[in-house]
């Protein structure tokens, strides 16, 4: 039986709350560590989050112990995530602080059944954020470090010297936008071998804003088409596209090329969990059992009860 995760929250007094966009650009850094608020406990950078992020990131931590607790007997389990941010983050809206993806993962009852567990985004000062959250937590099986997607040589080379071959690795990337090119996916593959992967595709608060302008005027808007080709895999993807189609299917097409894709480099079980209206998260595995994980993690639903103050 799999047990529902506490995925507690604190509120900050620091939290001004409800800045805008606009506001956002004076409270938070270019990349949304709030310059006003920060942890509770640690006194550390937080990043600031919309209220959506925190089904999000208990979803994957409640997929992750999962699948290390069903995995353990049989493998030596990694898990590597891309786009780690610094651990902790802040609702916006209502200025409740709680762990990032990072730090629920670092702090799950599973952990124990890792070998090791990489993070890896590209901001030094996120990194750097992230190593003393795990160091204060005295895990010695973890580190951040800088790597940048766009060059997976940054985060393949780590990997390389530290994976064996005999491993099973779960691999998260949790970015913002659709700018993770395929050819990072190819190369973690290449280096890890044995790969279960989650992605968030940003289907939604980024393919939906700007399919329309592409359609209308590719050439004005090639730099954008061209990023979402690198992520498909897939050059003219656009032309199979028409104008005036619900987003809804424009969508779908989306996410079946990019399964096609992660289908010729090996993968065959998909599964898609939707949160809200802003993340399709997407999964992806050679192996029939991932499905099982996935199918329990969708049982133990978000709550979002749980506060400790
Ligand atoms: C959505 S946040 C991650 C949130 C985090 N997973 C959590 O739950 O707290 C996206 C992160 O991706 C990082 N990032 C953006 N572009 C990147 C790139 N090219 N390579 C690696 N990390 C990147 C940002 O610095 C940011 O910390």
């Amino acid at each position: 039986m799999s047990k529902r995760i506490i995925f507690p929250q604190i509120l900050n007094p620091q939290c001004i709350r409800n800045c805008n966009k606009e506001q956002r650009r004076t409270t938070c850094t270019d990349n949304d560590i709030c310059k006003i608020a920060s942890a509770l406990d640690d006194s550390l950078p937080i990043r600031c989050v919309g209220t959506w992020a925190q089904k999000k990131i208990y979803f994957i931590a409640q997929y992750f112990g999962i699948f290390a607790t069903g995995m353990h007997n049989k493998w030596k389990l990694n898990y590597v995530e891309i786009c780690s941010g610094p651990g902790k983050c802040i609702d916006r809206k209502s200025g409740y602080e709680f762990d990032g993806t990072a730090l629920s993962v670092l702090k799950h009852d599973s952990f124990k059944y890792l070998k090791n567990a990489f993070f890896f985004d590209y901001d030094q000062n996120v990194v750097s954020i992230l190593n003393q959250r795990i160091q204060s937590l005295l895990i010695p099986n973890a580190k951040a470090y800088v790597g940048d997607y766009c060059n997976a040589n940054s985060i393949c080379d780590v990997l390389r010297s530290q994976v064996t071959s005999e491993s099973l690795n779960l691999v998260v990337i949790d970015p913002t936008d659709c700018s993770v090119p395929f050819s990072c996916i190819e190369s973690l593959k290449s280096t890890l071998s044995n790969m279960d992967i989650i992605i968030n595709v940003a289907t939604r608060m980024d393919f939906n804003r700007n399919v329309d302008n592409i359609l209308s005027d590719p050439k004005k808007y090639a730099d954008v088409k061209d990023k979402y080709e690198a992520f498909l895999n897939k050059r003219g993807f656009f032309d199979s596209l028409r104008r005036g189609s619900f987003n809804v299917d424009m969508r779908k097409a989306f996410r079946d090329a990019f399964k096609d894709s992660l289908s010729r480099i090996g993968y065959s079980h998909f599964e898609i969990k939707e949160v809200e209206n802003y993340y399709d998260i997407l999964f992806a595995s050679e192996s029939e059992r991932g499905l099982d994980f996935w199918n329990k993690a969708n049982k133990l639903t978000f709550d979002g009860q749980y506060s400790l103050f």
